[in-house]
């Protein structure tokens, strides 16, 4: 069977009925919950919300070492992750979804490689392009296929979180040239391509970023624009899972 794994992000913290569930160990640390299996024709996917099962785990406090270590041994070749973003370029209104090609990391603090543990191997990974390109058209094809429209492409500015942005932290991640503002693509993105792993993006546009909409970012506004862009994205997924094969 091919393997796949699914993080789930804001808006995704479940994903279904599944087969089994793998309440796994890492030497990094606990992941953010158990990994759910499901099978879906060919695929094993193993489905992990990255906040955890309860939505507890804010996006600075995540342990993506852990997270996408137990993804590693349960052998994914592939992982596909969602995150919630705030838009910034002007066609990323609320409940567009884009797959991103890019990012700038603005998050400090974080335990980013896997290479600051003991015995670990010293890796300086290639990163030009965040996000595998098999993937990304695979996801752009589904897309299409199950009649989603998507923003294909763009640089999401990682921000450190939990607060929202400040306005001109918006504007000065447009000057750097961001379209999106999220907290959780970092490190996770990097971490997969320490651990070999092809990764890339689903990014949910929650709200106008900070300042650049008409009122305030409301967490109740967020929430109710990503239980609909959900629906999209599920389906997408769905589209996407029948036709994929395991990255080599
Ligand atoms: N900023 C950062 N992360 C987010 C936002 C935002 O405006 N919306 C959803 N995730």
């Amino acid at each position: 069977m091919n393997r796949l794994g699914l993080i789930g992000g804001t808006g995704l913290d479940h994903w279904g009925h599944a087969v089994h569930s793998h309440a796994l160990q890492s030497k990094y640390g606990q992941p953010s919950a158990t990994v759910a299996e499901f099978h879906v024709g060919n695929l094993c996917l193993y489905f992990l919300p990255r906040h955890g099962g309860q939505h507890q785990i804010p996006p600075h406090a995540v342990n993506y070492r852990a997270n996408i270590d137990v993804l590693r041994q349960l052998g994914v070749t592939g992982i596909v992750a969602v995150n919630a973003v705030g838009g910034i370029g002007s066609a990323h209104v609320p409940g567009s979804i884009v797959i991103p090609d890019q990012l700038i990391d603005y998050t400090w603090g974080r335990e980013h490689s896997f290479s600051l543990v003991d015995g670990d191997e010293l890796l300086h990974v290639e990163f030009a392009e965040p996000f595998d390109s098999r993937i990304r058209k695979d996801l752009l094809r589904s897309a299409n296929a199950a009649g989603i429209s998507v923003i294909e492409g763009g640089c999401i500015a990682v921000a450190q979180g939990p607060r929202l942005e400040t306005a001109a932290e918006i504007l000065r991640f447009k000057r750097d040239g961001c379209d999106m503002v999220g907290m959780t693509s970092m490190p996770e993105a990097a971490l997969a391509r320490e651990a070999g792993l092809a990764y890339a993006s689903l990014c949910v546009n929650a709200n106008r970023a900070a300042g650049l909409g008409n009122e305030p970012v409301s967490m109740e506004a967020i929430e109710e624009t990503l239980s609909i862009a959900m629906v999209k994205v599920r389906g997408l997924l769905a589209s996407f899972f029948e036709e994929f094969e395991d990255v080599i």
